[in-house]
């Protein structure tokens, strides 16, 4: 796309660059205990599914930003927006202090605050527009570490596909996985705030340890800390082991075959958004009753995903799940989707 050369800078630029970044889901999310600096150590299974915002940005005097399409009223124009936060993060990387205002237009269609990373993709989406605006010819692991400050999962909307994600998820490794994937993702009304289902997970799980016996004379956060409660199994205390990649996942993934993927599927944080949303729970057991191969809430939820045999299957769940009144709607949609990426950047 032929921005890079030096002098690109100076060269009158009108025409938008416009960037095209999937929402997520995750196959796994294993959560490990909560770290000092509030986040949890995860490990998780991205997947990309094609369900697309777009955004485009043009040099302005002043940053600005501009959301049409779902949700577009919920979403701050201010400079607290994460595509306006990622456009700054990369000015500063870049010490790029001079023309580094841009105006922002986001068009959405993944919702907000409903568990599909949808703020994280269009920081994403900022990042790589910025990039080729400013002519800046930053790597996409460069990117991917811009974006790791910005937000959790804005380095998996940047690489897309298939990865394993470590840390606080924004430590990257493709996964071997073959196959295209059918999906339905219902959409509830209303959304979840992460941090709230975070901590809804920790409560839980002390709750859960605090539950169980132990001997006179010994708290339970000694007891924890010894092992005897909460400490071993998947769903420990605050001191819970850190969590493990499912190998019969990653085995199922490389196999193609949605019927060995959909039991696989886990998510340490469904128990956390069904008890602040128990409606969730009729609409994953209405999928499963509808043939689901794999029922799970996204992320932090609320949307819930279903895995379906093949796209007329896919179709059938949707109407089903819209039918039955469990979700506000429902979309079908593949994986594994690309990352972000440009789909216009004509130079006037
Ligand atoms: O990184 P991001 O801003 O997307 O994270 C939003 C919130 O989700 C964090 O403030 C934290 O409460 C929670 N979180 C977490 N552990 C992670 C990722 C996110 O506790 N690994």
């Amino acid at each position: 796309m032929g921005r890079t050369c030096g002098t690109a800078y100076d060269w009158l630029i009108v025409t938008p660059v416009t960037v095209r970044v999937p929402a997520k889901v995750n196959l796994q999310l294993s959560v490990g205990p909560r770290r000092d600096d509030g986040y949890h150590d995860l490990i998780t299974v991205f997947h990309a599914v094609s369900l697309f915002d777009e955004v485009s940005v043009r040099p302005a005097e002043r940053t600005s930003v501009r959301v049409t399409g779902q949700d577009a009223a919920s979403i701050p124009s201010s400079r607290a927006n994460l595509a306006a936060r990622a456009a700054r993060a990369l000015a500063a990387s870049l010490r790029r202090r001079e023309k580094s205002a841009v105006q922002i237009e986001i068009r959405k269609r993944i919702p907000v605050s409903a568990g599909l990373a949808g703020g994280s993709a269009d920081a994403a989406a900022a990042l790589v527009a910025c990039n080729e605006l400013w002519g800046a010819g930053l790597s996409q692991a460069e990117l991917r570490e811009v974006g790791a400050g910005v937000g959790s999962d804005v380095p998996f909307a940047l690489l897309g596909g298939t990865a394993v994600g470590q840390g606080r998820g924004e430590r990257l490794t493709p996964a071997l996985a073959t196959g295209t994937y059918h999906w339905v993702l219902a959409f509830a009304s209303g959304g979840l705030s992460t941090p709230e289902v975070y901590a809804a997970c920790d409560r839980l799980r002390e709750a859960r340890a605090d539950a169980v016996e132990v001997p006179a004379g010994v708290t339970a956060g000694a007891a924890r800390a010894a092992g005897t409660a909460a400490g071993a199994g998947t769903s420990a205390g605050p001191e819970a082991p850190n969590p493990t990649l499912s190998t019969e996942l990653m085995a199922a993934l490389r196999s193609g075959d949605p019927a060995a993927v959909g039991p696989l599927l886990s998510n340490d944080l469904q128990a956390a958004a069904v008890s602040l949303r128990p409606d969730l729970r009729r609409a994953l057991t209405e999928g499963l009753e509808l043939g689901a191969l794999g029922a799970i809430v996204s992320g932090s939820g609320p949307t819930c995903a279903f895995l379906a045999a093949n796209a007329r299957h896919a179709r059938e769940l949707a109407v089903g799940l819209t039918s039955a009144g469990v979700c506000r709607g429902a979309v079908r949609v593949q994986g594994p989707a690309g990352g972000a990426a440009i789909i216009a950047a004509d130079r006037a």
